[in-house]
C-alpha cells in the first residue's frame, strides 16, 4: 500500500458543528430527532412545516464551530492523514444576495489551516445532507434549475477562496439517498397530487448537470484538483437463486448506480435515459455536453451494510448479524463492492465512510469500545483484500472523527466516533471530548502502516 494512502476520518457541518446564530438554517436543523418522524421528513416534510420549538440536536451539533481546535489536535493526536468535511452553504451564503458571508468563508479558512498545520489533508464536501432553508422556501431545491446557477455561484466562490489549500472535492454527499430521502439530499418538497418520481428525476437531472460544473469549476482553477461524488455504496444479493429476486438486485443496482454512471461515463445509461425519458425530463443540448465533458476524477464511497432482493419481500439477510440499530454486519460485501465499483468505472476509489453506529457508555473516564475496532479491522481486511484484487482504493475514511448527530435517528445516542462527545440526545451533557479505545487503536494502527 502506497505510503500516501489517506487513513483518516469524516464528519459533516450539519451533524457537528452547530454554530447557528451566525449562519442560516440548512434542512436538517428543522427535521424532528426520532426515527419514526424522522423517515418521513428526509423524504418529504410536504406543506413546509412550522419553526420548530423543543431541543433539535443539530443546530447546536457538537459545537466544533467553537471547538474546531481542539478537535483538529484531538485528531492530529489520532495521526490522521486525511479529514473530510462538509462547508454548509448556508454559513457562505446567508440568502440569495450572491454576497458571500466573509465571517464563514473565514471560518472554513481557519479550519483548513488548521489542519494543514497538523499535516492532514482536508477533503471537501460541497453539501452534506445540509441544503440552505432559503433554497427550500424561495425555489423548491434542485428540483429548479435555477439552483444550479445558485450552487455555481456557490461552489465558484469556495473553489477560488480554498483551491491552494485543497485538493480533493466532493460534489455531494451519497447522492443515491436521493432516491428515498428527497428533501435531505435536493432540498425538494413534493406536494400533494404530485408525481414523485418524476420530480426525483427532475432533481437528479440538476444535481447530475450541478456535479459537472462543479468538475469544470475545479479544473479550470487547477487542473490538478480532484473531484468525486459520492455514493453509498451497498452490494445487494439475491436472496434465492430465483430470476425474480436475481432481477430485483439488478433493479437495486441500477437505481444506486445510476448517478455515478453518468458523473463517471459522461452519459446516459440506456435504462436511465428511459425513465428520464418516461417522465419528460426536458434534456438541453448544452447541458448534455457540459456533463460529457466533466466527468469525475475518483469515485468516494461510503459503505455500512449491504441489502438483500426478494420478491417476497423480505428485508434482512438471514445470514448475516446486524447492530443494535438493525443495520447488516458485512465486511466481505466491502470488498465486494470495491470490486463491483472498479469494474463498471475503472476510476480510483476513496472509501470515505465506514463505521459502527452503537451505543456507548463511559465508564471511569473511559469508553471500551472492542466491538467498534472488531468491525474496522474486519473492514479494512477486506479493503486490502480489494487491493490485493487489483481495485485502486485511495484512502480510507471512517465515520466519524468523532460523535456527532446522528443523520437517520436526529439523536446522540447513535454513536460512531473514536471520539466520545458529552453531549445527550436533551441536550444536556458537558460537551467534554473522551478518546475511546478506539482512538488509540487508530493512532497506533496508522503509525504502524506509515
Ligand atoms: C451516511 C451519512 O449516510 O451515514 C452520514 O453520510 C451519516 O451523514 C452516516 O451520519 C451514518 O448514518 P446514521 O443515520 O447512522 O447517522
Amino acid at each position: 500500500m502506497s505510503k500516501n494512502f489517506l487513513w483518516g476520518s469524516s464528519i459533516s457541518g450539519g451533524q457537528c458543528e452547530g454554530g447557528y446564530d451566525s449562519r442560516s438554517e440548512t434542512v436538517v436543523d428543522l427535521i424532528p430527532s426520532g426515527k419514526d418522524t424522522r423517515f418521513q421528513y428526509l423524504d418529504n416534510p410536504g406543506i413546509y412545516m412550522e419553526r420548530p420549538t423543543g431541543f433539535y440536536p443539530s443546530q447546536k451539533g457538537v459545537e466544533f464551530y467553537e471547538n474546531y481546535k481542539e478537535d483538529i489536535a484531538l485528531y492530529a493526536q489520532m495521526g490522521l492523514k486525511a479529514l473530510r468535511f462538509s462547508i454548509l452553504w448556508s454559513r457562505i451564503f446567508l440568502d440569495d444576495s450572491l454576497t458571500p458571508n466573509e465571517e464563514g468563508l473565514q471560518f472554513y479558512d481557519h479550519v483548513i489551516d488548521e489542519l494543514i498545520k497538523h499535516h492532514i489533508e482536508p477533503i471537501i464536501t460541497t453539501i452534506h445532507f445540509d441544503m440552505p432553508v432559503w433554497v427550500v422556501e424561495k425555489y423548491n431545491g434542485f428540483y429548479n434549475k435555477k439552483v444550479v446557477e445558485l450552487y455555481e455561484h456557490y461552489v465558484k466562490t469556495i473553489v477560488h477562496r480554498y483551491h491552494d489549500r485543497v485538493k480533493y472535492w466532493i460534489s455531494f454527499c451519497e447522492i443515491n439517498v436521493m432516491n428515498h430521502a428527497l428533501y435531505m439530499v435536493s432540498g425538494t418538497i413534493v406536494q400533494k397530487g404530485q408525481n414523485r418520481e418524476e420530480i426525483l428525476h427532475q432533481c437528479a437531472y440538476h444535481q447530475l448537470l450541478a456535479n459537472a460544473i462543479l468538475v469544470k469549476i475545479c479544473h479550470e482553477t487547477d487542473a490538478t484538483l480532484k473531484v468525486g461524488c459520492e455514493v453509498a455504496g451497498s452490494p445487494c444479493y439475491p436472496l434465492t437463486s430465483s430470476p425474480e429476486d436475481y432481477q430485483l438486485m439488478m433493479k437495486a443496482d441500477r437505481s444506486n448506480y445510476r448517478y455515478t454512471d453518468v458523473m463517471v461515463k459522461g452519459h446516459f445509461p440506456y435504462y436511465f435515459l428511459k425513465e428520464l425519458q418516461q417522465y419528460h425530463i426536458e434534456m438541453l443540448e448544452e447541458d448534455i455536453q457540459m456533463i460529457q465533458e466533466n466527468t469525475l476524477d475518483f469515485i468516494a464511497v461510503s459503505y455500512y451494510k449491504s441489502g438483500v432482493a426478494s420478491s417476497e419481500g423480505i428485508t434482512t439477510n438471514p445470514k448475516l448479524e446486524t447492530t443494535p440499530f438493525g443495520w447488516t454486519i458485512d465486511p466481505v460485501g466491502l470488498r465486494i463492492m470495491l470490486n463491483q465499483m472498479y469494474e463498471r468505472y475503472e476510476k480510483p476509489i476513496m472509501i470515505v465512510e465506514n463505521g459502527l453506529g452503537t451505543y456507548d457508555q463511559v465508564e471511569n473516564g473511559k469508553v471500551h469500545d472492542d466491538y467498534r475496532i472488531d468491525y474496522l479491522q474486519k473492514h479494512i481486511e477486506q479493503m486490502e483484500l480489494a487491493i490485493e484484487d487489483g481495485v485502486d482504493v485511495i484512502g480510507y475514511l471512517t465515520w466519524a472523527a468523532m460523535d456527532v448527530v446522528s443523520t437517520s435517528e436526529g439523536y446522540m445516542s447513535k454513536r460512531y466516533g473514536f471520539i466520545y462527545v458529552d453531549r445527550q440526545d436533551d441536550g444536556s451533557g458537558t460537551l467534554k471530548r473522551i478518546p475511546k479505545d478506539s482512538f488509540y487503536w487508530y493512532q497506533r494502527f496508522i503509525r504502524e502502516k506509515s
